[in-house]
């Protein structure tokens, strides 16, 4: 599978609040309809209830939740579109019966989702094409697990100071990286690099 991380940041690595401009959203929903598959990890759900959506730019992907504890609110706008949502073993079995009406649920790992176990899982349903769209700790436990290949970022010209970071929790290790591409659309810089493994 073919991992990509995309996210949106200010000048100081905050991602939460809103850093792409009109023409980067449009290379999101590019970028979404190119993939078979987005994902965030819950706190985004339940701080945003994000859509997730191409906006009519193409083919729609599965939309993907990383929540151990199966919290999703059964009203979450992601379900407008299909979904699947892993929930780890501790899950309790209510809450999964009832987001069962909604979406596919996956139980996949003890306490928290297995993030490895899980992409294997989706790769044998014929998910090929990843993308990881936040936040700071799902995108944190994908490059400490190594699973992503590519990162692009957007850089918004505001140093926000407060927030979520792009990095949430301390990696084990460097992640090296190789620049691929550089854009500009108006006041945002893009930076699409391949990750070294
Ligand atoms: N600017 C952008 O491009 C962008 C994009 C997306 C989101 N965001 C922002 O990011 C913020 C949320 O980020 P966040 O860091 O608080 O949370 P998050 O990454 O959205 O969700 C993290 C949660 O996912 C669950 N999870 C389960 N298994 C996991 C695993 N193996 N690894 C990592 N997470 C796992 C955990 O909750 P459980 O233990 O309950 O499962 C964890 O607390 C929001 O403010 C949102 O606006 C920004």
């Amino acid at each position: 599978m073919h991992i990509t991380i995309n996210c949106a940041k200010s000048l100081d690595s905050i991602i939460e609040g809103n850093y792409s401009n009109k023409k980067d959203w449009k290379r999101v929903y590019e970028l979404r309809a190119k993939s078979d598959a987005v994902m965030v990890g819950i706190n985004t759900i339940l701080k945003d209830n994000p859509r997730l959506t191409t906006h009519d730019t193409g083919k729609e992907p599965i939309k993907i939740v990383i929540d151990s504890r199966c919290r999703i609110p059964k009203d979450a706008r992601i379900f407008e579109t299909p979904a699947i949502i892993a929930v780890s073993e501790n899950a309790p079995k209510e809450s999964i019966a009832e987001i069962q009406k909604k979406a596919k649920v996956i139980v996949c790992g003890r306490d928290k989702v297995d993030l490895c176990a899980l992409i294997k899982q989706l790769s044998e349903t014929g998910i090929n094409k990843l993308m990881v769209e936040g936040g700071g700790t799902l995108i944190s436990s994908i490059l400490d697990l190594n699973l992503a290949d590519e990162l692009i970022v957007a850089i918004a010209p505001q140093i926000t100071s407060k927030g979520i970071r792009f990095i949430e929790k301390e990696l084990d290790a460097p992640i090296n990286l190789k620049l691929k591409d550089v854009q500009k659309p108006d006041d945002v810089v893009v930076l699409k690099y391949e990750i070294l493994k």
